[in-house]
């Protein structure tokens, strides 16, 4: 084992913070050995707040109609190949009575920025959804809004939002999206978010095009210092359909590398393992959740429009990713030492 990234890792889980030269030496110098003694520690850290329950939530695709140009994303507004639909209140409600029928206590409604989703239309949906269902925890990830938007949103019940920053330098953020979108305007979405009540989820791909090892240290230093609620990263995939379709996919290892030292950064954070992950290798999400994760993100969509939300190639859909596969998940994490929980599974305690 090398000895300076255990005097590292050992200071990381004891002052939740490191250098950003500190990070990058993990970053870099982490073998086998250290990555696994780095997950060890996560994993103690995160038993210490959550124990080994592993909180399930209800994933709603529910529009992969999208008016931005993301260069790395298969439902971007140019893709002509990608065949559109939108679900019907109706139809997300009818997910809804399915999932909470199945255990789950929070629904994600994810989407494209559709135009066709006013706030009009989402307050009576979330109207609908909490009154059903009082008990449950609804999150919103329909990207960027103005911030009267969000707070009548959050009037209206929503409890969390998801709303990954992608990257935190703004060079880098200008090379993976078109100039219409910026880095400050989506920090200062999640600032508004914050400011408003919801619990944030920010995030990032792992192995994006163009971002290099000193982006990923600075990616951990941006999580140590906005302590986000929720923090979802996943391996990047390329798309066919997307200029990066000859840039080669995110790695696992370092994707777990990355959760594990997010656990140690911010204890309490809510961590999936993210459904990239367990498209790229199977036990993926396995492996996130050893990692320190203490999410999964189950899909819920109808059956019918599943295969429609390819934000990457060879996305999992149904099978082990879908949410009527509940049973199999749960065994599957009992057999690494978890525990699927039916609970809303709140952020502990933000310190
Ligand atoms: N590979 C991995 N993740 C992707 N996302 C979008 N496109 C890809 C891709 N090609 C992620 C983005 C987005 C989330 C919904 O999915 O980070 O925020």
């Amino acid at each position: 084992m090398n000895e300076r990234i255990k005097i590292l890792a050992d200071r990381l889980a004891k002052d939740h913070f490191l250098e950003k030269s500190e990070y990058l030496e993990i970053i870099q110098n982490s073998d086998k050995e250290e990555r696994e003694y780095l997950a060890a520690l996560a994993r103690a850290e995160r038993e210490r707040h959550y124990g080994r329950d592993v909180y399930i939530r209800g994933l709603i695709e529910i529009s992969n109609i999208c008016k931005n140009d993301c260069y790395y994303c298969g439902i971007r507004a140019s893709n002509k190949n990608c065949d559109r639909y939108r679900l019907t209140k109706e139809d997300i409600l009818a997910c809804c009575d399915e999932g909470y029928a199945l255990g789950f206590r929070t629904f994600v409604m994810q989407g494209g920025e559709d135009g066709h989703f006013t706030d009009e239309f989402l307050v009576e949906l979330l109207g609908g959804i909490k009154s059903r269902y009082p008990d449950c925890a609804v999150t919103l990830s329909l990207g960027e809004r103005s911030r009267e938007s969000y707070a009548r949103l959050k009037e209206a019940g929503a409890d969390r939002y998801l709303l990954r920053h992608e990257t935190s330098d703004p060079e880098h953020y200008g090379l993976l999206h078109p100039e219409s979108l910026t880095l400050a305007n989506r920090l200062k979405c999640l600032r508004d978010l914050r400011e408003l009540g919801y619990q944030v989820g920010c995030g990032f791909m792992v192995g994006s095009p163009y971002q290099t090892d000193e982006m990923l240290a600075g990616e951990l230093e941006f999580i140590g210092q906005f302590k986000p609620d929720m923090c979802g990263i996943g391996p990047f995939i390329p798309h066919k359909d997307t200029d990066f379709r000859d840039f080669k996919a995110g790695s696992v290892d370092l994707t777990c590398l990355l959760l594990s030292c997010i656990r140690l950064i911010h204890p309490t954070v809510l961590l999936p393992a993210t459904t990239a992950l367990g498209s790229l290798e199977e036990g993926g999400r396995e492996r996130g959740i050893l990692a320190g994760a203490n999410v999964v993100m189950p899909n819920l969509s109808p059956a019918s429009v599943r295969r429609k939300y390819m934000l990457y190639d060879n996305k999992l859909s149904d099978g082990a990713e879908s949410a009527q596969a509940k049973a199999a998940l749960e065994e599957r994490m009992r057999s690494i030492g978890y525990t699927v929980v039916v609970s809303r599974g709140d952020a502990k305690n933000n310190q």
